[in-house]
């Protein structure tokens, strides 16, 4: 029997690294899923490759228009019968500079997408687990919700704030049975940072992770998947008494003050 069975979750970035097998692991272990993304082609092949039909739905929605989010809510517990899960995972980087040349509407798009897209998720999905007897909720965030990079102020405030909206959904929900936590992955083999690694050094990307590598004490980079076991593990009843807390996979990133040695 899977670890999710007759769980029913709403994934968001689903059609990206982390949200895609984040859908796959759910459907595998029982789940039912709803796929959402902005990135409606890649997204269907995604949902496409998840699972089996009966188990996988998606719909494409931008996660900072309320009435969207309202919407692939709906159509989840139409669906499937409920909602149990929201992997609230869609997320941007913004631009890389330094905080005095940050223009505000890159720092406004960034908090809509990874702080209004996920507050809306919350939102909208706490009647339907209420109604179900509990649920579990999964906000994405970083290791920058916990540390600072230079040259990422608005991906680093939007990520700091999730553990702020983790914490206060967490004591307000403890008891009707709705867990709430964070996730924070260090760096991850995803089309995210195959994007930073291009525009860092478009001639030679590969360098551009070796030298972000060497940083970590595991010397290498998660994958989606190890950032998906991580999300099983917090949105199955394996972690019942977990809640209000921030989660790491990092390969022991914030575990060390600068670079390990050898
Ligand atoms: N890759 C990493 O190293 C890393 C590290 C820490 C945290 N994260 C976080 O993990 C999450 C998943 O990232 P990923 O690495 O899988 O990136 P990704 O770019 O592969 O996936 C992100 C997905 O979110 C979707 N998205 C973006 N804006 C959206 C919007 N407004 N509405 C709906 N969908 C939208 C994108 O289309 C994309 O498919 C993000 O929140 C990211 O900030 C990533």
């Amino acid at each position: 029997m899977g670890r999710l069975e007759g769980k029913i979750a709403v994934v968001t970035g689903a059609a990206g690294g982390m949200g895609a097998a984040a859908a796959r692991l759910f459907a595998a272990e029982g789940a039912k899923v709803m796929l959402v993304d902005r990135d409606a082609a890649v997204l269907e092949a995604t949902a496409r490759a998840a699972g089996p039909a009966d188990r996988i739905a998606h719909m494409a929605a931008d996660v900072t228009d309320a009435g969207a989010v309202e919407n692939y809510t709906h159509a989840a517990v139409e669906r499937f019968g409920g909602l149990d899960i929201a992997v609230l995972n869609a997320g941007i980087t913004g631009p890389n500079i330094p905080l005095e040349d940050y223009e505000l509407e890159d720092f406004d798009r960034v908090i809509a997408v990874n702080v209004r897209g996920v507050w809306l998720g919350m939102r909208a999905a706490i009647p339907h687990m209420k109604q179900r007897g509990g649920g579990s909720v999964l906000m994405t965030s970083s290791i920058q919700g916990l540390s600072a990079m230079p040259n990422t102020s608005g991906y680093t405030t939007s990520k700091h704030a999730l553990v702020g909206m983790m914490k206060q959904a967490a004591l307000e929900l403890a008891r009707d049975r709705i867990r709430v936590n964070t996730v924070h992955p260090g760096f991850a083999d995803t089309p995210m940072m195959k994007r930073i690694h291009e525009s860092a050094v478009p001639e030679n990307p590969k360098a551009v992770e070796d030298a972000l590598s060497a940083g970590i004490p595991m010397r290498r980079y998660g994958s989606s998947d190890e950032i998906a076991a991580l999300m099983l593990f917090l949105a199955s009843d394996a972690a019942s008494y977990c809640t209000g807390g921030t989660y790491t996979a990092d390969g022991g990133l914030l575990a060390s003050w600068g670079p390990t040695p050898h």
